[in-house]
């Protein structure tokens, strides 16, 4: 077994983290436009208004919606058959609950979706990468309300009868499954994903599992509908999926890193198995959370089921002990795995862990799966012009050889392998621009400085060869 010969590579990128724009052709404001920039110390600020002295990265971004054919040029020129954007919902429908669109959003998304056709390379749109508009968030509560399910779809069903027989590839959700009604969240979790403040929940548990029963039924929902619109639409979801190791092997914390790792997967069973899952159900029940669940649900999950999963992997973690113990902490808390390195954001480095994902979704659904985010955000500096990233094209070569093992040896079926941020962009957590991924350097600092400019860095001639050899050359 070798990597099919279409196999898809490329990279994936998100409305909010690289158009800017925010206030041109008639967009609404969105949730990420009330984010401040942060950083590896100070946490994002999520603010109620736009306060003139703070820097909100979003409202630039990297300028794509003005760049971006430059940017498919470079993307075509190191050989991406394929590229995942986000459409911003706000740029069709203003305020998120209007019937009639904005026509000039619908233009604007058009001419990228043609221009990347043109270059022979494939859309794979993403309905949803935190791009919620803001007033669905003050009017009706976001997705707590099971109104904003109905709003979502006629979103979709505008978009997927737009670019109908252009886009083939549609994925209802950007890794809404971090939301355990159990666990204690992080504001910039709970507001990246639903535009709310975990802080801020009255009742979170209860919050947390209608957000993520509706938001997985607005999923199979418009699954079933873009099938409905042309049945050789491709409807996927991408889970963000870091897998989770038991401390060791006494059997208590063996259970407990098989819970803590499974916490993140219910969704993924309930778009992929035709049901919402039995086993949580119980549990809402058993803690008094009422769902708001409707009979018919039951046949929207059943003929809804997701064609494909995307996976967003980057690094693996450790599960707690049940009895605590001394071990030396990550960066971001939690405990620092010895057998591997952190990023400089504190993201344990783990290669293996993207095939052990690969295998464990796959023995489970049995459905394709595109590799639709990885890569390493990294500090870069400029030498002569030059910016030598050879830290990222280790991070990149040791996971794509796993994913190649996952394909070759493990007869997983993936059929494509996009990394995050081809092209430097905004970071979602720390809103920082000095945490780049890109194979292209993008001048433009935290503070919002820089000529825009474009450059390449060493890692695009080292991913056109791969490209170039389907995976065969990852040497430098
Ligand atoms: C993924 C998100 O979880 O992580 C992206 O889908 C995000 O939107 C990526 O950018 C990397 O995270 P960060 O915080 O480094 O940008």
């Amino acid at each position: 077994m070798t990597l099919r010969k279409d196999f898809l590579w490329g990279g994936s990128i998100a409305a909010h983290q690289c158009e800017g724009a925010w206030q041109e052709g008639g967009k609404g404001p969105a949730i990420m436009d009330f984010v401040t920039k942060g950083s590896n110390k100070e946490p994002r600020k999520i603010t109620e208004s736009i306060d003139p002295k703070l820097d909100y990265p979003s409202h630039l971004g990297i300028d794509f919606y003005h760049h971006y054919k430059e940017d498919i040029q470079l993307f075509k020129e190191m050989g991406f058959n394929a590229l995942r954007i986000s459409i911003d919902w706000s740029r069709i429908f203003p305020n998120g609950d209007e019937q009639t669109p904005n026509q000039n959003g619908l233009d604007y998304y058009e001419k990228v979706i043609d221009e990347l056709l043109t270059n022979g390379i494939e859309p794979i749109v993403t309905l949803y990468h935190f791009e919620l508009p803001i007033y669905l968030v003050q009017k009706y509560g976001s997705w707590k309300n099971r109104q904003v399910i109905d709003f979502y779809l006629h979103y979709c069903e505008t978009v997927m009868r737009a670019y109908e027989g252009k886009v083939k590839y549609w994925i209802t959700f950007n890794e809404m499954n971090h939301l355990d009604p159990q666990s204690e969240q992080s504001d910039i979790f709970t507001y990246l994903i639903a535009g709310l403040k975990y802080s801020e929940m009255k009742n979170p548990a209860e919050d947390l599992a209608r957000i993520g029963y509706n938001m997985t039924l607005a999923g199979v929902k418009a699954a079933r509908l873009g099938r409905t619109i042309n049945p050789k639409n491709k409807i996927g979801c991408v889970f963000g999926l870091n897998p989770i190791y038991s401390y060791d092997c006494q059997p208590d914390n063996v259970l407990k890193g098989f819970l803590d790792n499974d916490r993140d997967y219910y969704q993924v069973d309930a778009m992929c198995n035709g049901k919402f899952p039995k086993y949580k159900l119980k549990q809402y029940e058993s803690l008094n959370i009422d769902l708001e669940n409707q009979p018919n649900d039951v046949e929207d999950f059943a003929k809804g089921s997701i064609d494909f999963i995307g996976l967003n992997y980057y690094m693996s973690s450790i599960s707690e002990p049940n009895t605590p113990v001394e071990a030396e902490t990550a960066l971001f808390g939690g405990i620092q795995n010895p057998h591997i390195e952190q990023s400089k954001w504190g993201w344990g480095i783990d290669p293996t862990g993207i095939r052990y994902v690969m295998n464990y979704l796959y023995r489970k659904y049995e459905l394709p799966i595109i590799i639709t985010e990885n890569g390493l955000g990294a500090v870069d500096q400029i030498e002569n012009g030059a910016i030598h990233d050879d830290y990222r094209i280790d991070y990149l070569k040791k996971h794509i050889k796993a994913v190649k093992q996952a394909v070759e040896e493990d007869y997983v079926e993936c059929f494509g392998y996009l990394t995050w941020g081809p092209i430097d962009l905004v970071s979602a957590t720390t809103g920082e621009m000095s945490k780049r991924y890109g194979f292209i350097y993008v001048d433009l600092d935290n503070e919002g400085k820089g000529s825009l400019e474009r450059s390449k860095k060493d890692s695009f001639d080292w991913y056109q060869k791969v490209i170039k050899s389907n995976g065969e050359e990852l040497q430098e």
